[in-house]
């Protein structure tokens, strides 16, 4: 595996690189990430990984700061399910300074997530254009688990004609239930036990006849965000809570859900 830092040399390493499957990625791997390269590598000749954090999509300083790094360790298992490029570049590399074009898909980057994390979906939007312009992939992946930024991200694809597929893999969970995130090792074994609730509660809430009203019952006594159903593909029942300092989504599809 190759780590490339440039576009320039990344465009020159992929100049007959044949089909090309792309998972971008803000990095601290866990087996989400390990099961998109896995579907990547499966399905296309030449895969590339990025790890970028990317400031645009934080409105909070602090919470880029705290945003778990390991670039050694993600090379590693990168390396491990068969990555062949991993595209890391610096922030001035993908935001030059003058910098100042932006990506804004408007009604699907409110409500939910966009109303607790303002200018977050135009911070992924306008990334992820520049990772599809920079890598010009057949095939690009991501995870259920971060519904709406999946809803925004189609959006996007249709509204500017983007020639190529996103695939939406299923959210991957530890045994406990709680859906894998970068952030879980920023909670403490308390906190990560009261954030088992969210996935319990929107579980319950999917099988009840009030999904919302359940699931919100059930996180009685948790500082929740919201919890809502989401008109995505599939119709799912979306959640936010926080837990000591760090915020957890979750989303599982509605009964007569295609997933
Ligand atoms: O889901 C993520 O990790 C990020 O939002 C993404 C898609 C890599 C864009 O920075």
């Amino acid at each position: 595996m190759r780590t490339i830092r440039t576009i320039l040399e990344l465009r020159e390493a992929l100049r007959d690189s044949g089909d090309v499957g792309l998972v971008p990625t803000m990095g601290a791997f866990h087996e989400g990430h390990l099961s998109l390269f896995r579907a990547a590598r499966a399905e296309s000749e030449t895969v590339v990984a990025s790890l970028f954090v990317n400031p645009a999509q934080f409105a909070d300083t602090a919470d880029l700061e705290r945003y778990p790094r390991d670039e050694e360790r993600d090379a590693q298992l990168a390396e491990a399910e068969g990555v062949d490029v991993l595209f890391a570049p610096s922030a001035d590399e993908l935001y030059p300074p003058g910098f100042q074009t932006w990506v804004e898909v408007e009604e699907l980057s409110r409500g939910l997530e966009g109303t607790f994390r303002p200018g977050h979906f135009r911070g992924v939007a306008t990334v992820c254009l520049k990772l599809f312009n920079i890598v010009r992939p057949r095939r690009a992946y991501f995870g259920q688990k971060d519904a709406q930024q999946a809803a925004v991200l189609r959006r996007m694809a249709a509204d500017l004609d983007l020639d190529l597929e996103l695939r939406v893999l299923p959210t991957v969970r530890d045994a406990d239930g709680l859906a894998l995130s970068s952030r879980n090792v920023l909670l403490s074994p308390e906190d990560r036990a009261r954030g088992l609730t969210l996935p319990r509660a929107l579980h319950a809430g999917a099988a009840a006849d009030d999904p919302v009203g359940t699931a919100l019952a059930a996180l009685d006594g948790l500082e929740v965000d919201y919890v809502a159903v989401a008109d995505f593909d599939p119709r799912v029942l979306a959640g936010a809570v926080r837990v000591g300092s760090t915020r957890l989504i979750d989303n599982v599809p509605l009964e007569g859900a295609k997933q």
